[in-house]
């Protein structure tokens, strides 16, 4: 028998770790992360967030310690969750965000880079991303939007380098920018939670920001957030804030997504992040925890899959440990 000569997709390309990683498209590297982080007002003592107990909520204390000590695993990117200790029908006190903000900032200053996210559910008594009318049916666009653009404002005047607008109002990224423009701030980077669905993967983050919709005519995002069955609509809102001056356009949840990344990368060619939500997060947590699945490996196979799609970016609860692990294990 003549012997059997292998085309070049043989298992000779992953015969040992050496060969897998020279030939692999893709590499991760700590320095694409951004870590998620939660601070409360008035909060005496840290608290675990319910259903994701590895992750904590704040006080503007101890923030400083936990950057300090992402700092010291690698971890130079933040995202800023501020949550503030009253809630208003209409939100006009944006103090407390403020505060944390130009305090995190005057004392890390440039060795970390401080995105903020900008929305209005955790200020609201109805939960709700804007200001609704006053039967409660709706959420008014053009109100909310010119509220998000002053509280951008105000972020980014006390130190933040990123404005993370997570509401879906129509015109938001465009009000943004022009008043960040007005205020001499145009250095400020817009990322835009551009393609946000409604969905059911953001429970354990409800549960930290106290922000779950309240409403009994009103009680869900669909009014704003995207259809999980609309890809075109998803990549035109990608496409539109990009017009409107986004810097870096946002998958949420990306897990499932996937395909929106791509398209998304694609037809922008934008720097394009991908959020694993609380609820994915947590489910390879709970996973884990049950000896189901291997903690480490499934988020770095995720984390694989997102880059693989085409984000350039991830936020991730568990960005703290993404130097280790990538350093820890081979593909
Ligand atoms: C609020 C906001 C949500 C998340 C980020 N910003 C939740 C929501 O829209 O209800 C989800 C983050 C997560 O689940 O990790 N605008
Ligand atoms: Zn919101």
């Amino acid at each position: 028998m003549e012997k059997e000569i292998y085309p070049s997709t043989s298992r000779r390309l992953r015969s040992n770790a050496h060969i897998r990683s020279l030939v692999s498209p893709i590499l991760l590297s700590h320095q694409s992360f951004i870590l998620p982080i939660f601070v409360e007002e008035n909060l005496n003592n840290p608290r675990p967030i319910k259903s994701m107990e590895s992750v904590m909520v704040h006080n503007v204390d101890s923030i400083l310690s936990f950057i300090e000590e992402g700092i010291k695993s690698g971890v130079s990117k933040f995202l800023l969750f501020p949550i503030p200790s009253e809630k208003k029908e209409v939100p006009d006190d944006f103090t407390f965000a403020i505060k944390v903000v130009s305090k995190i900032k005057s004392t890390f200053g440039n060795n970390i880079w401080l995105a903020t996210d900008v929305c209005l559910c955790s200020y609201t008594t109805h939960g709700h991303c804007g200001i609704m009318d006053q039967s409660h049916t709706q959420v008014l666009n053009e109100p909310s939007v010119k509220l998000l653009a002053s509280y951008s404002n105000m972020l980014a005047a006390a130190g933040a380098d990123c404005l993370a607008p997570s509401d879906m109002m129509d015109g938001r990224v465009k009000a943004i920018r022009n008043s960040l423009a007005i205020s001499g701030l145009d250095n400020k980077i817009i990322m835009s939670y551009s393609a946000k669905f409604s969905s059911q993967w953001y429970g354990p983050f409800r549960d930290a920001c106290h922000s779950s919709p309240q409403g009994t005519i009103l009680s869900d995002r669909k009014s704003y957030q995207l259809s999980p069955f609309n890809l075109e609509e998803a990549v035109q809102c990608a496409e539109r804030d990009a017009v409107e001056g986004a810097d870096i356009l946002m998958v949420k949840p990306a897990g499932h997504y996937t395909d929106v990344i791509s398209v998304v990368k694609q037809k922008t060619g934008k720097p394009v992040a991908a959020y694993h939500v609380s609820g994915e997060y947590s489910s390879i947590e709970i996973m884990a925890e049950r000896g189901i699945i291997d903690r480490d490996k499934a988020h770095l196979e995720v984390w694989a899959a997102l880059q693989r799609s085409g984000s350039d970016i991830i936020i991730s609860y568990a960005a703290i440990h993404a130097k280790t692990w990538i350093e820890q294990y081979e593909y």
